[in-house]
Parts: C-alpha cells; sequence; structure tokens
C-alpha cells in the first residue's frame, strides 16, 4: 500500500498515488458517515489535539467530529483564552502538548510557516496536519474540494484529467487557492485563476496555473468554478477601488451563473461574503455543492487521521 509521510504539511508533498489513496479512503469512510451509528474503533487511545491560533468554524468543527468518528480522544485548544494570550510561545505550547502525550497535532497559524515548524523542530513526536498557516496553505481543504469535484463530475473515480476549475478572487491572501492550484494539478486538472491584478500573488508564473483577468471569458469555459472570500483581515492597504466595483467585476451573481455550461458546479470555501464575491442566490442556487463541500471536509479530514495515526492493520469499513 503507498504509504503517506508523518504528517501533511502541504497539498504539494503528495504525489499523485498519495492524493487518490486519500481521496478512495474517503469515500470508504463516507459509508460510516451515512450509518446511524457514525463511529469506528480505529483511533481508540489516540490522542488528537486540536491547535487553532486562529479563528475557525468548519475546519475546527469538521477536523474534531473526523477524530471523533474515529474514537480518538480530542482536545480543542483554541488561543484565545489561553496561555497563548499570555504570550506563551508555539515552542511551549507545543511541549505542553508533548507531555500530554499527543499523537497528531492539527494546526491553524496566522504564520506561513507554523507547522512545518512545529513538525520539524523536535518539539513534539505526533504527526502535524496544517490546517491553514497564513496565506500559505491548507491542504485538507484542497483534498476535500478534489473530493467534491470528482464525485460531481468525474463519477467519483480515478483523478481529474481533464476537468476545468476556474479559482476568483483574492488569491493573493489564500492558501485555499494555493493548496488547490497544487493539488488539481497533481490530480490533472486545468486550473484558471481570475482576479483584479493586485490580487494575484508575485511569482505567479511558477505554478501550474493560467491567470485570466476576464471573469466572463473564463467562466465559459469552467466545470467548476471556486469563489474566494475577500479576506478582509488581511488586507492592510486598498486592493480595489470599491466593494461595489469588485462585486461588478469579480461578483458570481445570478447573470454570470448563465454563462457557464449546463452541468458546471460553484464552489466556496467558506465563510461567504455574501453580496461580495458570490450573491446569495447564486450560493443558495442548485449549483452550488457548498454544503456539501462541508459535509466531505469531515469524511476527507476522517481518511487523513486514519491514514496518517491509524493505517496500518486496520480496515477502513470496519466496524
Ligand atoms: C478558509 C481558510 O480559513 O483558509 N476557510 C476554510 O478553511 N473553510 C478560507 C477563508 O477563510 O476564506
Amino acid at each position: 500500500m503507498q504509504m503517506l509521510g508523518k504528517h501533511l504539511l502541504s497539498a504539494g508533498d503528495l504525489d499523485r498515488a498519495q492524493a487518490l489513496m486519500i481521496l478512495d479512503t474517503t469515500a470508504e469512510l463516507a459509508t460510516v458517515t451515512e450509518r446511524s451509528v457514525k463511529k469506528l474503533p480505529t483511533l481508540r487511545g489516540r490522542t488528537v489535539v486540536n491547535l487553532f491560533f486562529e479563528d475557525s468554524t468548519r475546519t475546527r468543527l469538521s477536523f474534531e467530529l473526523a477524530a471523533k468518528r474515529l474514537s480518538a480522544d480530542v482536545i480543542t485548544f483554541s488561543a484565545k483564552g489561553s496561555s497563548v494570550s499570555k504570550g506563551e510561545s508555539l515552542k511551549d505550547t507545543a511541549l505542553t502538548l508533548e507531555a500530554m502525550g499527543a499523537d497528531a497535532v492539527i494546526v491553524r497559524h496566522g504564520a506561513s510557516g507554523a507547522p512545518y515548524r512545529l513538525a520539524t523542530a523536535g518539539w513534539i513526536d505526533g504527526s502535524v496536519i496544517n490546517a491553514g498557516d497564513g496565506t500559505h496553505e491548507h491542504p485538507t481543504q484542497a483534498l476535500l474540494d478534489a473530493y467534491t469535484l470528482r464525485s460531481h463530475i468525474c463519477g467519483g473515480q480515478g483523478d481529474l484529467q481533464g476537468v476545468h476549475v476556474v479559482i476568483v478572487g483574492d488569491v493573493l491572501h489564500s492558501r485555499v487557492a494555493r493548496s488547490n492550484v497544487l493539488l488539481l494539478h497533481t490530480l490533472g486538472a486545468e486550473v484558471t485563476l481570475v482576479a483584479p491584478p493586485t490580487l494575484i500573488p508575485l511569482g505567479v508564473e511558477s505554478w501550474p496555473c493560467s491567470v485570466s483577468y476576464h471573469l466572463d471569458d473564463a467562466l465559459m469555459q469552467a466545470d467548476a468554478v471556486m469563489m474566494l472570500r475577500v479576506q478582509a483581515e488581511r488586507m492592510a492597504g486598498s486592493y480595489f477601488p470599491s466593494t461595489l466595483e469588485y462585486s461588478r467585476l469579480y461578483g458570481l451573481d445570478a447573470p454570470r451563473l448563465e454563462l457557464l455550461k449546463d452541468r458546471a458546479i460553484v464552489m466556496h470555501p467558506g465563510p461567504m461574503n455574501r453580496g461580495l464575491e458570490i450573491s446569495a442566490d447564486v450560493a443558495d442556487s442548485s449549483r452550488a455543492v457548498i454544503v456539501e463541500q462541508v459535509a466531505n471536509g469531515v469524511n476527507v479530514r476522517m481518511a487523513c487521521l486514519y491514514l496518517l495515526l491509524g493505517g496500518a492493520g486496520s480496515q477502513a469499513g470496519g466496524d
């Protein structure tokens, strides 16, 4: 069996076989989620720590639920209300978790690279999973997006060869976009980024994707359109003249939805700014698979925990 490494830090660390193994394991574990008793004994006796230095709803809740469904003991630690707000360092926090015997640490941090530091500094022995670091990466989001794309466009099997994904909006501040570009490329999809020039990162030429400034043209080619949140909290200056202009040029609204191919889907990692990057009617339309992305997130995170911590010798479909 193709193995994963010890940690999951970047979508770019996964080769095609590893990525497919996670997606296939997700599909198997999804059958557990459909049962009335949604629980496997795989991680009984293991300790999983959710270490969240930045706000989160979906990612934190779904990692917590995923670990619980695999019977792990789960502790969720938010920086707010902890000794981190008294100035405790990442190192001291990590040493505390190590003393408590964490088998896996799921970390979200405002600093790009914090999960790498945690994985490589020797402070902890367990696996580290990156749940979003600064503007850098968010690999499990890319995996749940790939799973969602595969189930809608590819019949739930194989890779994403030939699928055209258009990613729109605040690419500059988006760890979701970075991880998606890497993983989608590994899985054979074609990616086009669409954003105002001020929200396209420097060095994008080296990314395995194309760039366009014209949303309408790109939409006509798309099998899926992934709208990104305008990340106002990461914007020190002003990146576009007004929110009205932004939504006119780069927002997805009902008239634009008409440009999409018949079966194209609309995605958003959440949280959404309804009325800015996506209109409320589009977010609630039958094309949108946004709630399904959240549901898939639990199963993908179960698969990651299962493969990183418990895979050997266990059966994903066991009782
Ligand atoms: C994203 C994140 O936090 O990076 N959300 C998520 O994990 N579902 C995207 C965002 O905040 O815009």
